[in-house]
This record gives structure tokens, C-alpha cells and sequence, in this order.
């Protein structure tokens, strides 16, 4: 496997393989035990948008695995000038061993992949956050011991986390219950894909305005900022619209008994959760947080790793 740009891309296997190489590299550094597996390879870690959790956790994972992680912002680049992401692509190559990128267009992910001769990571577009989604799906598994015939719900906007936790939950075989307003709702390609992928699997896929249809028998709550990155000037609109989105202690009542509650961060307490639920007994994120590092760790060894 060359790249990560989407999980829809991955199969369930490779997802499988992901988390299990995680979870004994998180053990392997817990217990202090050196894994230098791209020892001499450099990561370029692009970035086109804000970033604590994915520049940290590239970074340090990349120092663990015995490797250099350099950070780019892309207003310091030529690209944040008009180079093209052909010849970026091309050049990079040259130099660095594989790709991060945290950028606006997933085209522009994909087209880095086309052009460059090395690994690409998907470190966000505004359409998908598949690191994102593998943390998650491991903080899942180390919870309650396995994915399959767990359901997720997801509650807010119809984001690149919507996204990509439909693909990556479906893969593992995982009911998903999306609910946002009619406005912000999914992707249509997206959510058609994951329907597809569902049936494969033989779980379900709802797409509902209903968060309480949504949540119903989930076992993970799931919420995201109403106002991601690049669409500050809506966010007046969103805050009055979003308001019965608002992951509350009513709305988690009203899921399974023993349902956790994962938010991939920055979180705005009182807009998409309350105090009382993000920082409950049903919160997990900052694991969640956590296995960034081990997960990404995990997806670079899986890609920059073979040659
Ligand atoms: N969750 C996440 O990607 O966080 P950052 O924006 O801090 O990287
Ligand atoms: N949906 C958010 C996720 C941040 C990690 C954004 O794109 O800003």
C-alpha cells in the first residue's frame, strides 16, 4: 500500500492491519521498547490550515520510528505562491521519503499523489480526516474490545469527519447513524459509497435530521465543530441552526448504556457539547487524542515503510 488519501480507498483488512500495528507500537513504546522502523526516512509534513494534534503527533511519531519529520507551512513554500502541486510534487520526491498534507481541496491530495513518486498521507481536506478516523476506530477497539456490531452516531455538521467515519466505521464493520440538518448534510457521493460498502459488510448505514433517531442503541456518541476550518463566515448561521445538534447529557441518555463519547478536537464547549458530557465519565478524547500518534505511527510504516 502506497498511500492514505481516503479509507475508502483501504480495505478492511488494511484497516485491520493498521490498528493491529498500532496497538503493539503503543504497547512497544509504553513499555519502552525501541521499534526504529523508518530510521534515515524523512516525512515533509505540509500544512495549509491549523494544527496541534496532526503536526505533534506526526512529528514525535515520526522521531520514535527513528526518522525526521519536516514541517512545511505552505505560506513559507513556493507553493503558497502558485507553484503548481504537479512540480511540488515532483521535487519533493527528490528529497523526502513521504508526504503529510493538511490542505483545502482533496483533489489537491490526490493530484500530490499522482504527480510525486512517494507515500502520500491524507492529514486533512475539507472533504475527509481518514488519520482522524483510524485514532478513533483503535480508541473504539481498545474500549470495548472490538468494532464489529458496534454502532457509532454521529451528531452535527455534515463534515470531513461525517465523511470519513462513514467510511472508516462501515469497513470495520460498524452500524452508522448520521444526523445533521438538511443543509449540512453529507456529501451525496460519499454517503452513496459507504451505502455500498455497508451492504458488502452487511451493516447499515442511516442518514437522518434526527439526532435522537440517530443515537438510538449507539454505542459511541460522535460530534465535530460546527464551524470547521475555511468557513469561519458561516458561522452566525450555524451556531442558531445547530442548536438542537448539541451533544447534551439529555441526548446521551437516550443512547446505549455504557455508550462512550469521542470528539476529534478542537472541541467549543456549549456549541456542540456540553462541559457535563465532553469532560463525563463517557468521554474518552483524550485517548482519543492519543492514538493519533499511534495510529499515524502505524500508517507510516504501513506506507513509507516498504521499498
Ligand atoms: N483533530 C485534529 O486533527 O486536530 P488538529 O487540527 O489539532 O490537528
Ligand atoms: N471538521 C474540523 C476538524 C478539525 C480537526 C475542521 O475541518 O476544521
Amino acid at each position: 500500500m502506497k498511500h492514505l488519501l481516503s479509507l475508502h480507498d483501504w480495505t478492511s483488512k488494511d484497516i485491520e492491519t493498521a490498528l493491529e500495528l498500532a496497538a503493539k507500537l503503543k504497547k512497544e513504546q509504553k513499555a519502552g521498547i525501541p521499534h526504529p522502523l523508518l530510521a534515515g526516512k524523512t516525512l515533509g509534513m505540509i500544512f495549509s490550515k491549523s494544527s496541534t494534534r496532526t503536526r505533534v503527533s506526526f512529528e514525535v511519531g515520526m522521531y520514535q520510528l527513528g526518522g525526521h519529520a519536516l514541517f512545511l507551512s505552505s505560506n513559507d513554500i513556493q507553493l503558497g505562491r502558485g507553484e503548481t502541486i504537479h512540480d511540488t510534487a515532483k521535487v519533493l520526491s527528490r528529497y523526502v521519503d513521504g508526504i503529510m498534507i493538511r490542505t483545502y481541496k482533496q483533489e489537491d491530495v490526490e493530484a500530490l499523489a499522482e504527480f510525486g513518486s512517494i507515500p502520500i498521507i491524507n492529514g486533512l481536506t475539507d472533504l475527509l480526516h481518514p488519520c482522524q478516523v483510524l485514532a478513533d476506530l483503535l480508541t473504539i477497539k481498545e474500549h470495548f474490545g472490538s468494532l464489529k456490531g458496534k454502532k457509532l452516531a454521529y451528531v452535527g455538521d455534515g463534515n470531513n469527519m461525517a465523511h470519513s467515519l462513514l467510511y472508516g466505521c462501515v469497513k470495520c464493520g460498524m452500524d452508522v447513524a448520521v444526523a445533521t440538518p438538511k443543509a449540512y448534510a453529507c456529501d451525496a457521493t460519499v454517503v452513496a459509497n459507504a451505502i455500498e460498502d455497508a451492504k458488502e459488510m452487511g451493516v447499515s448505514v442511516l442518514i437522518t435530521e434526527d439526532p435522537k433517531e440517530a443515537v438510538k442503541n449507539a454505542d459511541v456518541i460522535y460530534t465535530d465543530t460546527w464551524v470547521s476550518m475555511g468557513q469561519e463566515d458561516q458561522k452566525e448561521e450555524k451556531v442558531k441552526l445547530f442548536a438542537p445538534y448539541q451533544v447534551n447529557e439529555e441526548l446521551m441518555a437516550q443512547a446505549n448504556d455504557g455508550a462512550i463519547f469521542l470528539h476529534c478536537l478542537p472541541a467549543y464547549r456549549g456549541m456542540e457539547v456540553t462541559e457535563g458530557v465532553i469532560d463525563g465519565p463517557q468521554s474518552l478524547i483524550f485517548d482519543e487524542a492519543e492514538n493519533r500518534l499511534h495510529a499515524q505511527k502505524a500508517v507510516m510504516v504501513m506506507t513509507m515503510g516498504q521499498k
